[in-house]
């Protein structure tokens, strides 16, 4: 049965024209005029735009003694419910765990998942077996991103030495490397120190979290990565020192790619600050929120194309289990939840301010990440051939953001009383329409594992370079006597 997409304007990132779009096993079949189907959805007065992918997500996450309460079931469908049709998760090996033993263990999990997702990797412990495994997960898991944590120490954290052997086999592997970028070292002597001063509180997590601890270790990051010849994704990119070190290595040619977050973007530090613990706990996640000179900067790297990714690292915690933290903020689950609110949000606060265009829009949620990931044109673009994950993007529509309706399972919501303007009509995950006016018709064990090939343009044209300006002997014509 095909579908058709009628009396729209297709938005891509590169382009805006009025067209329908006809779909059929899944796959957009034609763009045209006049197009007919076995069932009309209908656009008029929208945006027909690539379905949002957001690139980082913790679903079910073990974490700080317990797990992140949405799963793969209810975190896609409120992906889904606000426009995103691709998720990417975080795969944790355990200490001394094989890389392939934890990906096995997050296919079972994501077998609920309602839109397509795929993995990154973790490096969470280094060793021979590792070394080894990573060239399985690319070569046979279709997983080409792996994850640095250069902060939580004692747990997920690596040493620049396990960082560089890490980098130069994914160099060699044709993959990328993605650093969550905190001082770890320098975090556990503030938390240590604010803690037996008394700053117990939440806003304790923001002071052990300055962003100087983020600019050290994205800088440090960018400089192994280029001395290893791989490229670089800095995983939620919250101030400007970090942002610099990204735009300061951009302007010299290294490639490097940063991902504000759609809470860092819209919420600010004085959350944390506020009377209700709850209501503080509720927004502690790292980095933290930041005040307004970090807010301009990552708006201005979306709107100059330095930074390059939204995304929301949803990792959500009940109100009952950030209570872990009570008396002790470094105990305070990590995290917020954002996966339903992201493109409403970025929508109301960049397209209807004026501060990035529609195209900029679909390029920061959708189509850059595809092209990083080297998932694209089959996501994040609206071509003949592509998956049909496509949202039915309805400028006018307007809601209060709220707990009370959201899909996601907590019990409490950041953006709580925001106003969005921008929300989908339809949302289509691979021909399924998930969403139909507002009405939630998600399918548990819709979604498929989106493999991912090694080797993209960018790793082969960097793996060039670095191989041209590799150290070689000089051929030399006159050689001096040895001193005999
Ligand atoms: O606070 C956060 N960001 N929690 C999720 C884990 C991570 O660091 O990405
Ligand atoms: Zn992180
Ligand atoms: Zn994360
Ligand atoms: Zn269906």
């Amino acid at each position: 049965m095909t579908k058709v997409i009628k009396n729209g304007t297709i938005v891509t990132a590169d382009l805006t024209y009025e067209a329908d779009v006809l779909i059929d096993g899944g796959q957009i079949i034609e763009i045209g005029k006049g197009l007919k189907g076995d069932e009309e959805l209908d656009a008029t007065g929208c945006y027909v735009m690539p379905g949002g992918i957001d690139p980082h997500v913790h679903l079910e996450m073990p974490f700080m003694g317990t797990y992140s309460s949405d799963d793969f079931e209810s975190g896609t469908r409120a992906g889904l419910a606000g426009g995103t049709t691709m998720v990417v998760d975080f795969c944790l090996p355990n200490q001394g765990e094989s890389l392939m033993d934890a990906a096995k263990r997050w296919d079972n999990k994501s077998t609920r998942a309602n839109c397509d997702y795929s993995f990154h990797m973790a490096v969470t412990w280094w060793g021979e077996q590792v070394f080894n495994d990573m060239q399985t997960i690319v070569q046979e898991k279709g997983i080409n991103t792996f994850k640095h944590f250069l902060a939580y120490k004692g747990a997920l954290m690596v040493n620049d030495d396990e960082l560089f052997a890490s980098f130069n086999r994914l160099s060699e592997l044709g993959a990328i490397a993605m650093v969550h970028a905190e001082n770890g070292d320098v975090v556990a002597e503030l938390t240590a120190k604010l803690l037996a001063e008394g700053n117990s509180g939440p806003e304790g997590h923001a002071y052990s979290r300055p962003s100087q601890v983020e600019g050290e270790a994205t800088n440090r990051a960018i400089m192994i990565a280029d001395m290893a010849g791989v490229p670089l994704y800095v995983v939620h990119t919250s101030c400007e020192e970090a942002h610099e070190a990204i735009r300061r290595a951009k302007m010299q040619g290294k490639r490097v790619w940063g991902e504000p977050l759609i809470q860092h973007l819209t919420l600010d530090e004085s959350e944390y600050f506020n009377a209700d613990w709850d209501h503080a706990a509720r927004r502690v996640m790292s980095p933290p929120f930041r005040n307004k000179k970090h807010q301009d900067s990552l708006w201005a790297g979306l709107q100059s194309g330095t930074l390059s990714v939204v995304a929301t690292d949803h990792c959500a915690f009940t109100t009952e289990q950030k209570r872990y933290g009570v008396g002790d903020f470094s105990k305070i689950p990590n995290g917020t939840g954002g996966l339903e609110d992201r493109l409403p949000m970025l929508w109301t606060h960049g397209v209807e301010t004026g501060r990035l265009t529609p195209n900029e829009f679909v390029a920061v949620t959708s189509t850059n990440i595809a092209k990083i990931l080297n998932c694209y044109p089959k996501k994040g673009a609206i071509l003949v051939g592509a998956d049909a994950d496509i949202v039915v993007w309805d400028p006018k529509k307007e809601k209060t953001i709220t707990a009370a309706s959201q899909q996601s399972s907590i019990d409490y919501n950041v953006f709580e009383g925001k106003h969005v303007k921008g929300l989908p009509r339809f949302t289509l995950t691979r021909g399924h329409v998930a969403v139909h006016d507002g009405e939630i018709r998600t399918q548990e064990g819709h979604g498929k594992f989106v493999a991912r090939e090694p080797n993209g343009t960018v790793n082969k044209a960097l793996s060039t370079w670095k191989d041209l300006t590799a150290p070689r002997p000089v051929e030399r014509t006159g050689i001096p006597a040895t001193g005999v």
